[in-house]
């Protein structure tokens, strides 16, 4: 005999603020839900806004893992909203905008300013010479194993939880964190990138850099694409080792 599923009320607790408003201040608001079956939080959400309260602001684009955006504190924890199924959580869910960002208002935070400028500061571009660059040269072969090494640490997001998850971040806020340490292994990975170890060493062999990592492991437990953080890590760390002992 099938077991017949009990429904359940969802007491979802957001955390809600508007900055922008000076009568404003950080309260939690409680909505009640009534859960369906293959509900996410990105649907507990829009019932949420259709049927309780059209102010509540969130962010979503692609509710696929895809975009990035949604990331927020899921009972305490950083995490993709359109990826976390609430029957796999109680029925009190506590919501907040992730730390660290800026706040634009409720559970929607500007990640944008904050990954640009890392991208700026690691340079995360192919550094090619010119006449290298030639439209009509061909691509070099890459080994296939290497491309997909490299297609891995593509895949990141720019969710921005591995940076809510870090500790090191919270006291050192120039820290690179896991996100920009990500960056740097990737294209020290690729070989169109043609900057040197030494040029390497001076983006990310300080304190603020891959020497500031307190290995707290954070990064990797919340990474909703599972990236292989700390081994990317522990690959930046050596090379910078031996790049230190050359010279
Ligand atoms: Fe998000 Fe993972 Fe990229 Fe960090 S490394 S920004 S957690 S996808
Ligand atoms: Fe932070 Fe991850 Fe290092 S959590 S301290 S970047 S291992
Ligand atoms: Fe795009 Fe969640 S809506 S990752």
């Amino acid at each position: 005999m099938s077991e017949v599923k009990k429904e359940r009320i969802l007491k979802i607790s957001i955390l809600r603020f508007d900055p922008t408003d000076p009568k404003d201040f950080p309260h939690i608001v409680t909505y009640e839900v009534e859960e369906a079956d293959g509900m996410t939080l990105f649907i507990a959400l829009n019932e949420i806004r259709e049927h309780h309260d059209n102010s509540l602001m969130f962010d979503f684009v692609c509710r696929a893992g895809i975009c990035g955006s949604c990331s927020m504190l899921v009972n305490g924890q950083p995490k993709l909203a359109c990826r976390v199924l609430t029957s796999k959580l109680d029925a009190n869910i506590s919501l907040a905008p992730l730390p660290l960002f800026k706040l634009i208002r409720d559970l929607s935070i500007y990640t944008g300013e904050w990954m640009r400028g890392l991208s700026e500061r690691v340079e995360s571009w192919i550094h090619d010479k010119e006449e290298e660059l030639a439209f009509d040269k061909l691509e070099q072969r890459m080994e296939p194993a290497l491309a997909d090494e490299i297609y891995e640490l593509d895949r990141c997001v720019e969710c921005g939880c591995c940076v809510a998850g870090c500790g090191t971040i919270q006291m050192k806020p120039n820290f690179l964190g896991a996100v920009g340490l990500n960056k740097v292994a990737r294209y020290h990975l690729d070989p169109r990138d043609k900057r040197s170890d030494e040029e390497y060493y001076e983006i990310v062999g300080d304190e603020d850099g891959v020497f500031g990592c307190m290995t707290l492991l954070g990064c990797e437990d919340v990474c909703p694409k599972d990236l292989p953080l700390q081994s990317k890590i522990a690959y930046l760390r050596r090379m910078m080792i031996q790049t230190a002992a050359k010279n």
